[in-house]
């Protein structure tokens, strides 16, 4: 099942989306005791989590576990490290137990880093299958990619490995990366997309022919789970 939907400014949206994941939250504490959500990087999601940390005090912060789509490969002090931007917006500000806060540590070698991160969800989530997240958050790039799937890589098509660590061309960088895999396996998988820039891709996305390879976000299919699409009127000008 999956859903969009449209808010006219990005503030309605954080409101709305964190009421989402407040009821998500209490209803994966309700059915398992804890919530583990993976989230977003990049500069879209930020105002969510400030949001978060102040106006929603009423989350059982206790009872998060809390993971990372992707990483750039800096330190975590680095102004690019996603792990800084959650930190500096969400972390310092509640009180999440630290050692349920799972760091992608960008500052390892990259491909023993991706293989550290699969032996973290391994522990959390138990080894004999893949793991199952309450909710996944993801952003998209204008290029269509999300996470750090990025167009014309393997990590597309990814079939094994849980997590992984590539050369990105596009941005000569190595990167850090939940595998589609996992990424589909979970109970709920929102999007979160604003702005201008965004709404002729986001609508290749949604409604233009399926071709991940050069449109990333469109191999997100959850398995079981739901798929929710959170954009404001400027991302959605262009959906035909
Ligand atoms: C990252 C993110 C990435 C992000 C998109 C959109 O590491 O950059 O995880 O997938 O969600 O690039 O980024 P913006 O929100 O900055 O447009």
């Amino acid at each position: 099942m999956s859903d969009i939907r449209v808010y006219k400014n990005k503030d309605e949206l954080v409101r709305q989306l964190s009421a989402k994941i407040r009821t998500i939250e209490s209803n994966s504490i309700d059915e398992r005791g804890r919530f583990t959500i993976a989230l977003a990087g990049g500069s879209t999601p930020k105002a969510l989590y400030e949001f978060l940390a102040t106006v929603q005090p009423i989350m059982q912060w206790d009872k998060w576990h809390v993971f990372f789509g992707d990483e750039r490969t800096v330190p975590p002090d680095d102004v690019d490290s996603n792990f800084h931007m959650v930190q500096e917006s969400l972390l310092s500000k509640v009180a999440i137990p630290e050692h349920q806060i799972y760091r992608m540590k960008g500052e390892l070698e990259p491909k023993e880093s991706a293989e550290q991160y699969s032996q973290v969800l391994k522990d959390v989530f138990g080894d004999d299958r893949l793991p199952q997240f309450d909710l996944i958050l993801l952003g998209m790039g204008d290029d269509g990619h999300t996470a750090s799937l990025f167009p014309r890589t393997e990590a597309i098509h990814e079939q094994e490995k849980w997590v992984v660590a590539h050369y990105v061309e596009k941005l000569d960088t190595w990167r850090i990366t939940l595998t589609p895999s996992v990424i589909n396996t979970a109970h709920h998988i929102i999007f979160m997309v604003t702005g201008e820039k965004k709404a002729k891709r986001l609508n290749q996305v949604l409604n233009g022919e399926y071709q991940p390879d050069t449109l990333p976000s469109q191999i997100i299919n959850p398995t079981n789970g739901e798929l929710h699409w959170y954009i404001d009127d400027l991302a959605a000008s262009e959906l035909s």
